[in-house]
Formats: structure tokens, C-alpha cells, sequence
């Protein structure tokens, strides 16, 4: 299966998919068009937000059987052309939840105390302490509209601080033990905070507008990290101008390109815009809630997963076949293997026993493998037709479609493979006349 990375990403991501027998060809700067022309020779993209994958992109794709994205969303994507036709959709919410989280409450607490407007002043040469006087979340209420892993991870997060939390999403029942589930209108009238978790829909597009906010009771502090156009923008300032919005917490901006890498289509700067710049109660940071060390491995680890549970074995083996996994062992003739077991044992501290020694490592999906070093008594038969004093033995992933494939491409297979419950042995001899013993094994005999 060859998929092709329009993005570069954690260096783990090439490396299990490559070891998990994918291949991967990276193309960071071609053009969209570019692209698009050479598309259907891939079954797999793994993408940011380089660029919109839309129908006309789909249908070039003749042959693709899955687009992953490196992030929680999938809004650059045509999600219902590309389901329809049949590829599967893969994110990565699990892998960045934890960092939004983090980065909403951190900027929760910045608002309430100040931190950055104290800082800038003290830079400034002014020590304002009345001017930055700050607000406790104690007794507080949080309200959490989309409450799916941001908004789930944020509740998490607040377990702890003595605040009431409230959730509302269009789904039913999606409370937990951390956040009560309510109305709209309950949560606008209970609210001290809002956080927005939503996706950027129809529904959710310029949701936050001078209608809603109005609608909650009290004056209230907002926090976005979901998408910049679920708020108009202006109408938050005219808010933040009245004094109904204290303070808004902004990772997320209206005017953001849509690969979220720039802000301005055009270097213009909007009117709206220039007020958060130049007010105290606005945070500002440049999409990066979801954007840590750790969400950066975490992302790509999620996304090898979730691909692997897809097509790793049979699919995968279907279009490209995996043979040789790993060294299964090195055997060789010997005058006396049992002195010279005895001898390694004393001079090279290997752990033996009456067949040499068996070293055991983990492979690339955390399973315990075992390859086994072993002298054979030089008149032995095992390492016949070949007259040579060494015979390698390979790990392979599946033994009898590897020997079908084999014969059909000439090489010589040596009598019938075998089966014992630690594996299923079968033999090659390569063109030198080196007998190769080829594994399928199962490990877990050994243990
Ligand atoms: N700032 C960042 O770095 C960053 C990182 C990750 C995710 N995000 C954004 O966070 C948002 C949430 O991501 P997620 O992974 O939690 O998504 P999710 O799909 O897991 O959860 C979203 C929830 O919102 C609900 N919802 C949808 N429309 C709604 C509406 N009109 N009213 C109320 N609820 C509604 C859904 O039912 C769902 O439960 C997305 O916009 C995503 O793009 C931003």
C-alpha cells in the first residue's frame, strides 16, 4: 500500500508505518495541481492542513482507501464524498485533547489574574496592584458547549478547582461525571464562563453573535480553542465594549486561513481586530492549543494506530506482501557444540542452554520476539542440501503465502514446511546454495 505524507509530521509516524510494511513517499511543496496528477497512485494521504480535499480532488483519487489527518478535525475534507466513496476517514482528537485542555485552562486562569496585562505593565515600568486585582474560579460556573474529547478533556481538567461545570451539545447524554448536561438556555443563565469545544459546521458558523450572547444572564468570561468562525468577531468586541464579555481567551481567530498556518488572506488587518489587539481583557495565542512536544507524538502515534488497525495484515498484504520480518537465528556447524556453548556462556556471558541461547527483544508493536543463536554438531542433516557450515533462519510474517510466492518466482523451496506450536518452519536455498530456514513464528512458545 503506497501513501503518500503532503505534511511533515513526527518522525515516528514514517517509521512504524514503513516498519508495519507501508510505503511512504513524503511530498511537502508540490502544488495542490501537482498533486492532484499523480493521486491515484496512492491508497493512503496523511495530511495537516495543507490544503482542502475536495470532490474534484476525490474523484482524481481513484485508488485511495484512506485519508488521515494529523489534527481533531476533519473540515478540510469533503468527509461525505470521500465516505461515499467508500475511504476511510482517519483523526486524531485522542492524540491533542490533553493539550487543549491544558491551554484553556491556562488561559482561564491568565484572564482571571491578569498574568499577561500585570506582566506587560511591570515591563513598562508599572507596578498597577489595584489595576490587577484578580478573580477566583472558585464557586464559579463553567459552561462547555460540544462536548465531545476538547470539551471532555477541559471538564478533566477542571476536577479539582471547586467549580460547577455544565455541558451542552446537540447529541443526548453525553455527560459524564464531570460536567452536568443542559439546555442552552440553562447553561446561558447559569454561566460565568464559556468554553466552545464545537466543530466549524452550518450549525456552529458565526454561532456566537450579539443574539446569543445577550442571551446569558450574567456578564461572562469566553474562551474559544474550537474554530475562529464559530464567533463573529465583531460583535465579541462590542460585547467586550459593554462590558457583558469580562475577558475572552482567543486560540482561534475568524480570520485565519484555513491550513490555520497564516492569518491574513490579504494583509488586510480588520477593525474588530485591531480593538483585541489593543485590549487588556483579550488573550490572544496563534492556534497552538492542541499544538505541544507532546501532542506533536502523540498525534502521529494515534494515526499509525488507527491506520494499522485498518489495514495492517491482510489488506496490506493483499497489494504489497510483507515477507522477511527479522533475524529468526544464526545456526552453524561445530566439532563439540557443547563445549563451545559452554565456552560463549563463560567468555561472552550468554544465557544457554543444550541448544545455544535465545535472545529476546520487542519488535515495533511492543511484541516479545526471540531469536535464537545455536551450534549444530558438524555431521548434522539439518542444514542439507547445503554443504556449508551456516544457515540463516529469517522471521517471516506468513510462511505459506511467502513459499507460493517464491516458487512462482523460481526460487528453490527445499521439501514441505513444517508446524510445531512455535511456529511453522519452510526452506529456501539462495542462488549460492546458502540454505535459508524461513519462520513464521510464535513466540509466545518460548516464554
Ligand atoms: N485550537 C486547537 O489547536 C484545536 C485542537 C484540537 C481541536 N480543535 C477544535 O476543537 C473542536 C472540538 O474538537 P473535538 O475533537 O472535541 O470534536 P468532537 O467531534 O469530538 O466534539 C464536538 C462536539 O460538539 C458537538 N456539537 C456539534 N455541533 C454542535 C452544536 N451546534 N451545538 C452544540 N454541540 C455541538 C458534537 O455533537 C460533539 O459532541 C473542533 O472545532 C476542533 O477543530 C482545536
Amino acid at each position: 500500500m503506497n501513501i503518500l505524507h503532503l505534511d511533515s509530521n513526527h518522525p515516528i509516524l514514517l517509521q512504524q508505518l514503513q516498519q508495519a510494511g507501508f510505503a511512504n513517499e513524503e511530498d511537502f511543496f508540490s502544488s495542490k495541481a501537482e498533486v492532484e496528477a499523480k493521486i491515484h497512485q496512492y491508497q493512503g494521504i496523511v495530511i495537516r492542513s495543507r490544503f482542502k480535499i475536495d470532490k474534484d480532488f476525490l474523484d482524481r483519487a481513484r485508488n485511495l482507501r484512506f485519508i488521515a489527518r494529523v489534527g481533531a478535525g476533519l473540515e478540510s475534507i469533503d468527509v461525505e464524498y470521500a465516505a461515499a466513496k467508500g475511504i476511510e476517514l482517519i483523526a486524531a482528537p485522542e492524540g491533542n485533547r490533553n493539550a487543549v485542555a491544558e491551554h484553556t485552562l491556562a488561559m482561564l486562569l491568565s484572564l482571571f489574574n491578569k498574568l499577561n496585562k500585570a506582566d506587560r505593565e511591570i515591563r513598562s515600568g508599572h507596578w498597577n496592584r489595584e489595576a490587577n486585582r484578580g478573580h477566583e474560579l472558585d464557586g464559579k460556573t463553567v459552561g462547555i458547549i460540544g462536548y465531545g474529547n476538547m470539551g471532555k478533556s477541559f471538564a478533566r481538567k477542571l476536577r479539582g478547582f471547586d467549580v460547577h461545570v455544565l455541558c451542552h451539545d446537540i447529541l443526548q447524554g453525553v455527560d459524564d461525571g464531570n460536567a452536568r448536561q443542559v439546555t442552552l438556555a440553562e447553561l446561558q443563565q447559569q454561566a460565568d464562563v464559556l468554553s466552545l469545544h464545537v466543530p466549524w459546521t452550518p450549525l456552529t458558523d458565526r454561532m456566537v453573535d450579539a443574539d446569543f450572547i445577550d442571551a446569558f444572564a450574567k456578564p461572562f468570561w469566553l474562551l474559544n480553542t474550537s474554530r475562529g468562525k464559530n464567533i463573529v468577531t465583531a460583535d465579541l468586541v462590542s460585547a467586550l465594549q459593554s462590558g457583558k464579555v469580562l475577558g475572552a481567551g482567543l486560540d482561534v481567530l475568524e480570520y485565519e486561513k484555513s491550513s490555520f498556518e497564516h492569518l491574513f488572506e490579504d494583509g488586510h488587518v480588520p477593525e474588530a481586530f485591531r480593538y483585541l489587539l489593543d485590549s487588556d481583557k483579550v488573550l490572544l495565542s496563534p492556534h497552538i492549543a492542541g499544538w505541544t512536544f507532546e501532542s506533536h507524538e502523540q498525534l502521529a502515534q494515534v494515526i499509525v494506530d488507527k491506520i494499522k488497525a485498518l489495514f495492517s495484515g491482510n489488506s496490506v498484504q493483499e497489494t504489497e506482501m510483507r515477507r522477511v520480518t527479522g533475524i529468526g537465528g544464526i545456526f552453524f556447524k561445530s566439532k563439540d557444540p557443547k563445549a563451545l556453548v559452554a565456552w560463549y556462556a563463560r567468555h561472552l556471558g550468554l544465557k544457554t542452554d543444550a541448544y545455544g541461547s535465545s535472545f529476546w527483544w520487542k519488535d515495533a508493536d511492543g511484541n516479545d520476539c526471540m531469536t535464537q543463536w545455536s551450534p549444530f554438531k558438524d555431521d548434522t542433516k539439518y542444514f542439507d542440501p547445503s554443504e556449508k557450515a551456516f544457515m540463516q533462519n529469517f522471521r517471516v510474517a506468513n510462511l505459506d503465502k511467502l513459499l507460493a510466492q517464491l516458487k512462482v518466482e523460481g526460487v528453490a523451496v527445499i521439501g514441505e514446511p513444517e508446524r510445531f506450536d512455535y511456529g511453522s518452519f519452510g526452506w529456501i536455498l539462495d542462488p549460492e546454495g546458502n540454505k535459508i530456514e524461513l519462520w513464521e513464528p510464535k513466540d509466545s512458545a518460548f516464554q
